[in-house]
């Protein structure tokens, strides 16, 4: 979702914020701005793209060593130009970039247009702004000050970032509930929504905690205060991202080098976790709560999205391998629903962006009934990633395309990690099964490797049913949740309706809308209740459906009656999301590219929802 980027320092501005807006595009936008200072402020905003902010610019005077820039997407106001950040204040001495939602922006704007305020937009961040500047005057103090003051008085989340013409020198920011990075760069600072903007000048970065303001003056050192106006020492962290894992690599799109990526994010999710020879396998950031893991009542997930269908699988492998009781629930539905939460829960939150809002909530609210928290993250110092008492990152590496994959292998790899050690502590598997699981684990990376490598047939698949209006994902134990994430995937960036089912509730209803117009992707590895499969398959043929198959190397009864197989080589079971669900993001990906899809970015949609 939006997306802040800006700069202060003795370099021009203008370049290094639309460099930092694109290299935020990939969280979902749908106009763009820029305020940069020269003696006096100039916003310019467009509708639309960065590129169209860019041309609109292009013979524009943008001189200035001070700017902000923001995409937005649209909350409060249709996205269009006049509601595009960044917004002034009245007397057009403040302009304000916002992420986050102000609730009570009704009421205060309300008593600052019975002060005589005019508003061009329908936004609450042009509330904001016109209340920092209304403090200012009337109170007679700081900005800085005025900022703290009115943040007291404001109800919401909000990350924001402030140019002032009466403070050329000073760039002033403060968060709560959005995320806000700041790079410390040789006299210079960098800021943005997350640290992509920031890798190419500067490793060393600070996160904004909530509740915090930063005052950033050029060539000088920066402040940190609350709004409670308690000085805070800043706590100055190394990224470990690099530039190279920003660009594409040759690839067309982000998300088939994210594909592309998955022998080594893999890898790198199991690095230093586990050692086949040994039978050791450790996660470091949990290592204190083992004890508590052990003597869980039950295990609550939660999650949201790609991150939600990665929990799923968790469910079945600690049901499966460590014989913990499970429950996982969507954040959004979890956070609202007074659940039964005790002191002996452990409640395991997943996210790709750690910044999802619901999740965040769900976890806030599990810590207040003294549940134990523990986080499954990809972004460092994210703020779920800070929110949960410990847990693992998943080391996957930045992902850019909106549709989560190798985000979501990572995120499965590091729960098998999880499900596995418990196992390890309660001895609930016999030692040579235990082996023989971790030797499996460890030869998953050159198993997807091979899953990539032999996979021609899915852009095959992809021209036949580039067309069809509706698509059907089934599949049975762990490969239920592989269903619900092949259909996640083809509908995100294809927008071609998908729905993905327990293959055996199809008799349920699904099987009325099967006739030939219908392809139904099964996931039917040679594991498990495959006959019980291979029967569902049979009825979906009897009823003309189209039937595509992801089959065990050497399958014979399913590639007799599939009009397509595609082979995963020979695993145990508990691997099968993994590399099952990695064809079907080669299948969606192909089938978007042949419609004409923006498969990067797709409409509508966000890579990280900061809001409810
Ligand atoms: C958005 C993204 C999805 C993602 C979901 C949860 O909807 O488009 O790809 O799965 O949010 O995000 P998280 O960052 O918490 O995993």
């Amino acid at each position: 979702m939006c997306g802040i980027v800006a700069y202060i320092g003795y370099k021009q501005a203008r370049p290094i914020l639309i460099k930092g807006l694109q290299r935020l595009e990939y969280r979902g936008y749908d106009s763009a701005g820029i305020s940069l200072l020269n003696g006096k402020i100039q916003t310019f905003k467009t509708k639309g793209k960065v590129s169209e902010l860019e041309d609109f610019i292009v013979d524009k005077d943008t001189n200035g060593q001070a700017g902000i820039a923001h995409t937005r997407w649209a909350t409060h106001g249709e996205p269009n130009k006049i509601n595009a950040h960044p917004h002034f204040s009245q007397s057009k001495s403040i302009s304000l970039i916002h992420n986050g939602i102000i609730e009570n922006y009704a009421v205060l704007k309300e008593e600052l247009v019975s002060r005589g305020y005019v508003f061009e937009s329908d936004t609450d961040t042009e509330v904001l702004v016109n209340l920092i500047e209304d403090i200012r005057i009337n109170e007679n103090v700081l900005l800085d000050e005025a900022v703290r003051i009115a943040l007291c008085q404001v109800v919401g989340a909000y990350a924001i970032v402030i140019l002032s013409d009466e403070h050329p020198n000073t760039l002033i920011a403060a968060r709560k509930g959005s995320p806000l990075v700041i790079g410390i760069g040789e006299d210079d600072y960098y800021l943005a929504s997350d640290a992509t903007p920031i890798v190419e000048y500067t490793k060393n970065v600070v996160y904004l905690e909530d509740e915090e303001i930063a005052v950033l003056t050029r060539g000088e050192k920066f402040k940190i205060r609350t709004t409670t106006n308690q000085e805070k020492t800043p706590y100055v962290q190394q990224l470990e991202w690099n530039l190279g894992e920003l660009e594409k690599g040759g690839y067309d799109h982000f998300m088939m080098k994210e594909i592309y990526e998955q022998p080594r994010s893999i890898r790198d999710s199991m690095r230093g976790r586990i050692n086949a020879l040994t039978g050791n396998v450790s996660l470091g950031g949990i290592i204190d709560y083992e004890q508590k893991l052990l003597t869980a009542n039950k295990i609550i997930i939660v999650a949201c999205g790609t991150s939600w269908h990665a929990g799923l699988v968790g469910e079945y492998l600690f049901e499966d391998i460590a014989r913990v009781s499970v429950e996982v629930e969507y954040a959004s539905e979890f956070r609202y629903r007074n659940p039964i939460i005790t002191e002996d829960d452990i409640v395991i939150a997943i996210s790709q962006s750690g910044e999802t809002a619901d999740t965040l909530a769900a976890i806030e609210l599990a810590k207040s009934k003294g549940a134990t928290i523990l986080g499954i993250c990809n972004v460092v110092g994210s703020s779920i990633a800070r929110a949960t008492h410990a847990g693992s990152y998943t080391h996957a590496g930045p992902e850019i395309g909106v549709a989560s994959t190798k985000a979501f292998t990572a995120q499965v790899t590091v729960l098998t990690l999880m499900a596995l050690r418990l196992a390890q502590l309660k001895g609930s598997i016999p030692k040579t099964k235990f082996m023989q699981l971790l030797h499996e684990l460890e030869n998953l990376p050159e198993k997807v490797e091979q899953v990539l490598q032999s996979n021609g047939l899915t852009e095959t698949i992809a021209k036949r049913y580039k067309d069809v209006n509706n698509f059907l994902y089934l599949g049975r134990g762990y490969s239920f949740p592989v269903a619900l994430e092949g259909a996640l995937k083809l509908k995100e960036i294809s927008y071609i309706h998908a729905e993905g089912y327990p293959a055996a509730e199809m008799k349920h209803g699904p099987i009325a809308l099967i006739d030939e117009n219908m392809p139904v992707v099964f996931i039917a590895p040679k594991l498990g209740i495959y006959e019980k499969v291979v029967s569902n398959i049979q009825e979906v043929k009897a009823r003309k459906g189209n039937v595509i198959a992801i089959v065990t190397e050497g399958d014979t009864a399913v590639t007799e009656i599939a009009d397509y197989v595609i082979e995963i080589p020979k695993t145990e079971e508990f691997l099968i999301p993994i590399l099952a669900s990695i064809p079907l993001q080669k299948l969606a990906y192909h089938i978007a590219v042949l419609r004409g899809c923006n498969v990067d970015m797709p409409r509508n949609l966000a890579k990280s929802v900061t809001v409810e």
